[in-house]
């Protein structure tokens, strides 16, 4: 058919998402587990008029001018857009979606997860008599922190940070927040939840949980001052972007004993290297950016992520657009 749109999708995605836009446009999908080169994805978005990306995918002012003059709509397969330069699409009046809301619970609940592995030495006792280390009940052996009663401080008070806290609040945690700016009583109070600056967090927090966007501001938040200032016994969570964390700072805090644990969902890079120091450390729990990895979240993102695309390829404004500024003057793509 002459006029279905020209898309490219840069890896599969469940049915859900992927089944309705095989339906109705002229969709090239990456075939491999491995995201194209640069190179491939360079020349694959080429004449498209909407393009989904998965977070691996860097869309930059050369990447929209190959895709040229037809590109209306970004679908980014992710809340986070860190992958994007979203100005340079604004200035091109691509509309630019990512799929904010479903991913919420599932990505709080893996955080909750690892901040109790993390605190509660899970993995590292898994290991423990794997390793056929068990030789008996000790009133020392592998003492971890206490959740129940202690303090949370939750970095990033968004829809994630606050279903972190929700969590915490169950397991009667005094939570702590900070943000960009404090937030309404309306969202706080139920919460139980207390604006602290950062500096207060840390040094109170028994765990501190990273829920923030990856910003020039927000990058290597987490450094050397900032571990020193927690307390020996904290517990670093961090679900949010890899490169909010000064890595190497962090492995001397673990290694050196300054905070107890870390449980990473996110590195920087990503994948991490399998000889990456951290590894070697028992106190640092990483798993592969697995947070939003339950069966049906992934469903509904590839839902999501389709609804943006063939919105945004047919000329309507999209359902959840992350620069709507593009509507305000001129139609999408014009
Ligand atoms: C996101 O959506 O930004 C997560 O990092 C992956 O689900």
């Amino acid at each position: 058919m002459a006029d279905r749109s020209r898309v490219f999708v840069s890896r599969r995605i469940p049915d859900q998402g992927l089944d309705p836009i095989l339906a109705a446009c002229d969709a090239t999908v990456w075939p491999d587990e491995l995201p194209p080169s640069r190179d491939q994805l360079l020349s694959a978005v080429e004449g498209c008029d909407g393009i989904l990306t998965l977070l691996t995918d860097r869309v930059d002012a050369e990447l929209l001018d190959r895709a040229g003059p037809r590109l209306k709509v970004v679908s980014n397969y992710a809340v986070g857009f860190d992958n994007i330069v979203v100005g340079e699409a604004t200035e091109r009046s691509v509309a630019v979606g990512n799929t904010p809301g479903v991913l919420t619970d599932t990505t709080a609940d893996l955080a909750f997860a690892l901040l109790m592995a993390a605190g509660r030495r899970v993995v590292e006792g898994d290991h423990y008599v794997r390793a056929g280390r068990w030789r008996t009940w000790g009133p020392l052996l592998l003492l971890g922190t206490d959740i129940s009663g202690s303090t949370i401080g939750i970095v990033g008070f968004g829809r994630i940070g606050q279903a972190m806290a929700c969590r915490a609040a169950g397991f009667g945690m005094t939570v702590l927040y900070h943000d960009v700016a404090r937030l309404p009583g309306d969202v706080t109070q139920p919460l139980r939840a207390t604006y602290v600056e950062l500096d207060e967090l840390f040094a109170r927090a028994d765990f501190v949980s990273l829920h923030t966007n990856l910003t020039p501001e927000t990058r290597h938040l987490v450094n050397a001052t900032r571990l020193r200032s927690m307390k020996a016994t904290a517990v670093l969570i961090n679900t949010s972007r890899g490169p909010v964390v000064d890595q190497q700072a962090l492995y001397r805090a673990l290694e050196e004993g300054w905070i107890m644990a870390a449980g990473l969902d996110v590195t920087d890079p990503e994948p991490m290297p399998a000889d990456d120091p951290l590894l070697t450390l028992e106190n640092c729990l990483v798993v592969p950016h697995i947070a939003s990895a339950s069966r049906a979240t992934r469903g509904k993102m590839a839902e999501m992520a389709a609804a943006n695309l063939l919105a945004g390829v047919r000329g309507e404004r999209i359902p959840t657009p992350v620069n709507p500024e593009v509507y305000d003057s001129s139609p999408p793509g014009g």
